[in-house]
């Protein structure tokens, strides 16, 4: 098994109220966690500040999106240094939805990744094929351009890995209950983290957090976390169950 920190995220999404929220966050809080293993829950925007305030400090909060630029003219939208403001660390940026319902490119992906780690945020940045795309076999050449449009971005600009967590999300594997098997999980992140070592660097793809998305629960988290280059998980339907612990303590 690899030094890397265990990292287990959940996405809310546009789910839950203050008062389910508030009653997952108090089962949180109250288990027993591994603390081997880094968590962080992606809450709605509105909720931000919730979340921060009621969630145990030994759990991050995550935002689900932020734009690219600091402030300005741009209704509807927030930036990192708000949500630092609300004492939250991470964003999660290049959601398989922001991409296909919100129609986001990989180029805008990459400039927000870009002003999201200049302003000192952690980014969950997410990758990942459609099935149409796997079955025409083009997997890795899609899920290496989107890694090269947040690879380029963290190499020219901002030269820290160290709060980059890589979520190879496949769409197909999304919401659907149809989890990618540990060998499908594993064989696309050992080509990632080849990629990273050939495109980036040594040093880079032996730390960098490679994190397996879609229809994880707390019945096939053990087999998928016991890949070798499987660093953890982004959890979106199953991180608002407390089944969630049982994932955050895979490796436990
Ligand atoms: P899911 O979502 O666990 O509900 O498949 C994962 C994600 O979208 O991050």
């Amino acid at each position: 098994m690899s030094s890397r920190k265990f990292f287990v995220g959940g996405n809310w999404k546009m789910n839950g109220d203050k008062k389910s929220l508030g009653d997952l966050i108090t089962t949180l809080n109250t288990a027993s966690l591994n603390d081997e293993t880094e968590v962080v829950c992606g809450a709605p925007t509105v909720y931000l500040d919730f979340a921060r305030s009621n969630l145990d400090a030994r759990m991050g909060v995550a935002a689900q999106n932020c734009y690219k630029v600091a402030k300005g003219a741009f209704t509807g939208e927030i930036s990192p240094v708000m949500i630092k403001d609300c004492g939250v660390e991470w964003v999660i940026l290049g959601h398989s939805e922001r991409r296909h319902v919100f129609g986001e490119s990989d180029e805008l992906i990459g400039q927000k990744v870009a002003h999201a780690l200049e302003s000192g945020l952690g980014v969950i940045a997410c990758i990942g094929e459609k099935l149409e795309e796997r079955e025409a076999g083009t997997t890795e050449e899609v899920v290496y351009a989107q890694t090269q449009a947040i690879a380029v971005v963290v190499v020219d600009n901002v030269k820290d890995w160290s709060k980059v967590v890589l979520a190879y999300e496949p769409v197909w594997a999304i919401g659907t209950g149809k989890t990618a098997s540990p060998e499908q999980a594993q064989e696309v992140h050992e080509k990632l983290r080849e990629w990273m070592r050939v495109n980036v660097s040594e040093a880079v793809a032996d730390s960098v957090r490679i994190i397996y998305g879609g229809s994880v629960t707390g019945a096939n988290c053990k087999e998928l976390g016991s890949q070798n280059d499987v660093d953890g998980f982004l959890v979106g339907g199953a991180s608002l169950k407390p089944e969630f612990v049982d994932i955050i303590n895979a490796r436990a």
